[in-house]
Formats: structure tokens, sequence, C-alpha cells
């Protein structure tokens, strides 16, 4: 992909690996476009990042991203990339009687229906672009499920197995689309998770955002950045082995929190 020349949304572009996806494709010399929920949170970004355009946008919900759609395409008829970035992770005690059906759902509004929502919405507007790609952020979890976020696992599981059927689909169309599955990366996702994860696993995101920009660049359609590859290999080959350190650490927190 040509980035230079490339004008980009990014969902979820206030923190973590969505703000740095834009600070790097600025430095690159794309236009840059930021969805998040908190208009606070953006006129912040806004201020570090004076070249980044801005639009409150909440990907749960099928009218936002609609009224998105309108507002991007109209202002921005260019657009050619989109990167499906934001995402909630949460540690859920399943047998905690004060999760309701609207609350369990969470997170598959946001990291699954989410993504299949934006881009069957942005879909048309992408096929007329000479070159256009679509990125997904999946997850190393989506290869090894981890006990202590059950519904985030799945998520992560459920949009990979959509983007390589979205990719087979749109083989003969002008869109590439990515998958990039990140490791475990120290942004404020991670933050609940303090005692439970060895942060010295984590990467750090400016270096992981390097290896996904350098896949786009390449034409990788599956970047793997850090440990996601090992966690690929590890899932084929000795599956137990990360899923049973990933189950004692469950184990262990939901024992503290009881
Ligand atoms: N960090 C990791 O270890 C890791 C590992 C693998 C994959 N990932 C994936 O990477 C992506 C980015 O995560 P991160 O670590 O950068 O998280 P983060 O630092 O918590 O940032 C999440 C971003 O998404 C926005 N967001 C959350 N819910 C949203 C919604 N419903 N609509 C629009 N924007 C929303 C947030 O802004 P508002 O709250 O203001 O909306 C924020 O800008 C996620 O898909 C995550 O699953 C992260």
């Amino acid at each position: 992909m040509d980035l230079r020349n490339s004008t980009v949304l990014i969902t979820g572009g206030t923190s973590g690996l969505g703000y740095e996806f834009a600070s790097q494709l600025l430095d690159l010399g794309s236009t840059v476009i930021i969805t998040g929920r908190d208009q606070a949170r953006l006129d912040q970004t806004k201020r570090k990042l004076p070249n980044v355009h801005t639009f409150q946008s909440d990907v749960s919900d099928p009218e936002a991203i609609s009224q998105l759609f309108d507002n991007v395409t109209r202002q921005f008829p260019e657009l050619n990339i989109l990167i499906n970035n934001a995402g909630e992770m949460r540690k859920l005690n399943l047998l905690d009687p004060m999760i309701d059906q609207d609350n369990i759902n969470r997170e598959i509004a946001i990291n699954l229906s989410g993504p299949v929502r934006m881009v069957q919405q942005f879909l048309p507007h992408l096929l007329k672009q000479k070159s256009a790609a679509i990125l997904n952020v999946t997850s190393g979890l989506a290869f090894i499920p981890f006990p202590l976020s059950p519904i985030y696992g799945a998520t992560k599981s459920g949009l990979r197995a959509y983007t390589q059927s979205l990719r087979v689909q749109l083989k003969k169309t002008t869109i590439k689309v990515f998958d990039l599955v990140a490791p475990g990366a120290k942004t404020p996702l991670n933050d609940k998770f303090g005692g439970d994860v060895d942060s010295r696993m984590m990467m750090e995101p400016d270096k992981l955002v390097k290896v996904a920009i350098q896949g786009l660049t390449k034409n990788k359609v599956e970047i793997l950045p850090g440990i996601a590859g090992i966690m690929k290999f590890l899932s084929r080959i000795a599956p137990g082995v990360l899923f049973n350190q990933f189950s004692k650490i469950a184990e262990k927190s939901l024992a503290q929190a009881a």
C-alpha cells in the first residue's frame, strides 16, 4: 500500500494502538481520521496531533456508523483505508450475578459487530477507490483463549475468521484485507490486568504499530508482531501449553477477587 497518498480512517484513535497508528501514519504523510466515544479525549488527541481529523462515533451503535459514513465520505471522498482498531477487553467472572444480557454482550458489540458493520457500511465506498485496504486488529488471543476474558477471546477468534472470509470474497477487487494479530501491548487496555499478566511479555505500542505499518506497506496480509507468531505456532503444535498457563492465571485472579 502507498500510505503517503492514502486517507485512513482509524476507529478508536485516542489511545494505545489507534493513537500510535494515527501518529505514525501522519509522519508518513497520510491523511488521518480517528474516532472515539469521548469528545474530550478526541480534543486532547487533536491538541497532540494537530493534523488529525476527529469524529465522535461509537462502533457499537449502527446509527452512529451510518452517520460517520455520511460525514467522513462527504469531507474525505478519497478515503481508501479503514483500520478497525476500537476494542475493549474486560475481566469477567461469568458467575457474577450482576452480569445481565446487555452487559455480557458489550465486547461482542464493540469488537466483533463493530468491525463487521463498519466494513459493510464502507465497502461500497472503498470499492470505488483505485487502491484500498481494510485492516482488522485481532489478537494473539484469537489463537489461544484467555479464560479471564472469556468474551474478548471469542470476539477476536470471530473477527479473525470473518477477516479470512472477507479476504476471499474481496480477492477480485482492489481492496486488500489485512489481519493485524496483535500480541499483548503496553496500552491502557491492559491497566486492569496489572497483577495478572507479566508486563515484560508486553510489546511497546510504537514498535508494534511500526511492524504493522511495514506489513501494510509490503502487502503482508497477516501481520504477526512480537510473540504473536509464536502464539500461532504453539496453538498448532502444542495447544495446551499456553492455554494451561492462561487458565492458571485466570483461576488465581478469580479466586483472589472472590
Ligand atoms: N493492548 C493489547 O495488549 C492488545 C493486544 C491485542 C489486541 N489488541 C487490540 O488492539 C485494539 C486497540 O487496543 P488498545 O490496547 O490500543 O486499547 P486502548 O488503549 O484501551 O484504546 C482503545 C481505543 O478504542 C476506543 N474505543 C473503545 N470502545 C469504542 C467504541 N465503542 N467506539 C469507538 N471507539 C471506541 C477508545 O476511546 P473511547 O473509550 O473514548 O471510545 C480508545 O481510543 C483493540 O481492538 C484491542 O482488542 C490490544
